[in-house]
C-alpha cells in the first residue's frame, strides 16, 4: 500500500519535470525561429521558418494548457535567449547551417519525447498526455526530415562542432529545466 502510494508518488513527480522540459523546449523553439527570421533576408529560409515556427507555437500553446505558470521552468528568460541566439547565428552562417542546425535539434527533441512516450507507455499511465507527446513528436520529426532534405551539403567540420555544441547545451538544458 504505501509502495503504491509511493511509486504514484515519484510517478507524478516524474511527469510534472517533464512536462516543464517540454513547456521550455516549445518555449525555445518559437524563439529558435523569431532568431532566424530577425537575422535571414533569405527568402526560402524565411518561409521555412515561418511555416515551422507556426507548429512550435501550437506545440507551446498545448504543453501550456498542461503546464500551470507555477509549474513552468524559473530559467525561461534563459531558455528563451538561448533559444532566439541558436536560431539568429544559424541564420548568420547561413542557409545550409541552418537546415543542419534544425535537423540537430529535432533529432534531439524526437529522442526526448520518444522516451517520456516510451515510459508512459510501459507504465500504462496517461494516456492522453502520452498521445499528445507523441503527436508533437511525429510534427517533430517532419521538421527533421523538412530541414534534412533542404540541406544541399553535407555538415562541414565546423558545422558538426557547432551543432555538437547545440545538442550538448540542449541536453544542459534539459537537465536543468527538470529541476527548475
Ligand atoms: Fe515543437
Ligand atoms: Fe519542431
Amino acid at each position: 500500500m504505501v509502495a503504491a502510494v509511493t511509486r504514484d508518488n515519484e510517478r507524478a513527480r516524474w511527469l510534472i519535470a517533464e512536462l516543464r522540459t517540454d513547456h521550455a523546449g516549445e518555449t525555445g523553439a518559437v524563439e529558435i525561429y523569431r532568431g532566424i527570421l530577425a537575422i535571414t533576408r533569405d527568402e526560402h529560409l524565411v518561409a521555412f521558418a515561418r511555416a515551422h515556427m507556426q507548429t512550435e507555437q501550437s506545440h507551446l500553446e498545448e504543453i501550456s494548457r498542461l503546464v500551470p505558470p507555477a509549474r513552468r521552468s524559473i530559467l525561461l528568460p534563459l531558455w528563451k535567449l538561448l533559444g532566439w541566439l541558436t536560431g539568429a547565428i544559424a541564420a548568420m552562417l547561413g542557409r545550409n547551417a541552418t537546415f543542419t542546425t534544425i535537423e540537430a535539434v529535432e533529432t534531439f527533441v524526437d529522442r526526448h519525447y520518444q522516451a517520456q512516450v516510451d515510459r508512459l507507455r510501459r507504465e500504462g499511465s496517461e494516456p492522453a498526455i502520452m498521445d499528445l507527446l507523441d503527436r508533437l513528436r511525429r510534427d517533430e520529426v517532419h521538421h527533421r526530415d523538412d530541414a534534412h532534405n533542404r540541406r544541399t551539403s553535407t555538415p562541414t567540420r565546423f558545422l558538426r562542432a557547432w551543432t555538437g555544441l547545440v545538442e550538448g547545451g540542449s541536453r544542459v538544458a534539459v537537465h536543468l529545466a527538470r529541476l527548475v
